[in-house]
């Protein structure tokens, strides 16, 4: 099945009684399965259970998932509040919960019909919003990564594509714009332990796409850079702190130590809306921990002794200094300062960066 971006991760179907459906990620790559969503609490599993996943792709579903509360507000506002406990890491999901919380706020003594539609536009902003920024980010790391040789290795971890967005992505589109500017980037995908969406996901959209690619494990990593095969590393990101610390999917921070170590500039590619302006570093950000299985029965099979002690941190923090840029829709931090991001987003007409959430 071809992709056609921007909709097969998350769409709303019809109007204000409509419902959100969502590409189940979790069954990827073997079953295209689609789900519908009819109540918040659907979201919240979605969410949660990382059927959607992705900053940006979670902060769209909750969005959508706001508009299935009942239109009152205090049902919104109980429904933004159940939201934000459904993952804590990506900012992302506050950034579009404080906005629909607002909407319902200044909406505070409309009709229920009035309330619903205005929530709704609002949700539909944020999607189409975010469609944009991955076009913008993905024109403005092209233009980055230019100058790199033709069949340049570029590695990627995790999954910063159409699946995590609710536009082409955020790395990944960095990656089909160079593509569809003629170029042959051959792309390494780390598997991304321990769930897997670097091989499920990334290397499939990539397949779908006709893009080169080749799946490794994590550990391979750095073997690969020392055979000289990687020329550049793009990742995504969950949240970036006002200094530049970058929080996303758990083995960044080796890979970005790895670049290091090898020469490679490592790069991340994010939306301003990933941005928490209010975290002064990455030691203030929270880090999911998940369950157990996921490291000793990941996919239904035992790859541990019953009861043995484990520690599953989801995401890790990348610090500023081993970041060559950060592609953004507006434009690429580099370096990556508090003064340079400061600069970038600072704009007091877009409060994006600075969300008063949690
Ligand atoms: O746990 P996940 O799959 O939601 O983690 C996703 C990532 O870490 C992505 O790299 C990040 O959200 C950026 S997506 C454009």
């Amino acid at each position: 099945m071809a992709i056609t971006p921007p909709s097969i991760t998350l769409r709303w179907q019809s109007g204000t009684n409509g419902h959100l459906t969502l590409l189940d990620q979790t069954r990827l790559p073997g079953e295209f399965l689609e789900i519908d969503c009819h109540t918040v609490e659907d979201v919240w599993q979605a969410i949660q259970r990382l059927a959607v996943r992705g900053a940006p792709a979670i902060g769209c579903a909750a969005g959508y998932g706001v508009c299935l509360a009942e239109p009152n507000l205090e049902a919104t506002l109980n429904a933004c509040d159940y939201l934000a406990t459904s993952r804590p890491t990506a900012v992302n999901l506050f950034w579009a919960l404080e906005r629909m919380r607002q909407v319902a706020n200044d909406a505070a003594n409309s009709a229920p019909d009035e309330l619903a539609q205005r929530l709704l536009a609002e949700a539909l902003a944020i999607h189409e919003e975010d469609r944009q920024m991955c076009s913008d980010i993905g024109r403005h790391g092209a233009d980055l990564l230019a100058a790199l040789p033709e069949g340049a290795g570029i590695l990627t971890h995790c999954n910063a594509g159409a699946l995590a967005t609710g536009g082409e992505g955020t790395a990944l589109s960095v990656l089909f714009e160079l593509a569809r500017r003629g170029r042959k980037p051959h792309v390494w995908v780390d598997e991304t332990r321990p769930l897997l969406q670097g091989a499920r996901l990334t290397a499939w959209e990539l397949q779908q796409r006709g893009i080169d690619c080749t799946l490794i494990c994590d550990s391979m990593a750095a073997q690969v850079m020392r055979e000289g095969r990687v020329q550049a590393v793009v990742t995504g990101a969950d949240r970036i702190a006002a200094n530049g610390d970058a929080a996303n999917k758990i083995g960044t921070y080796s890979v970005a130590t790895l670049a290091r170590a090898h020469d490679i500039p490592f790069y991340i590619a994010a939306p301003t809306s990933t941005f928490d302006l209010s975290l002064s570093s990455g030691d203030e950000i929270p880090i999911e921990e998940r369950a157990a299985e996921e490291i000793t029965q990941g996919f239904g099979t035992a790859t541990a002794p019953a009861g043995i002690a484990t520690y599953n941190p989801a995401f890790d923090v990348t610090p500023a200094g081993l970041i060559a840029g950060i592609v953004t829709e507006r434009g690429v931090i580099q370096p990556v300062s508090r003064d340079t991001i400061a600069q970038l987003t600072e704009d007091s007409s877009d409060e994006r960066c600075d969300p008063q959430r949690r």
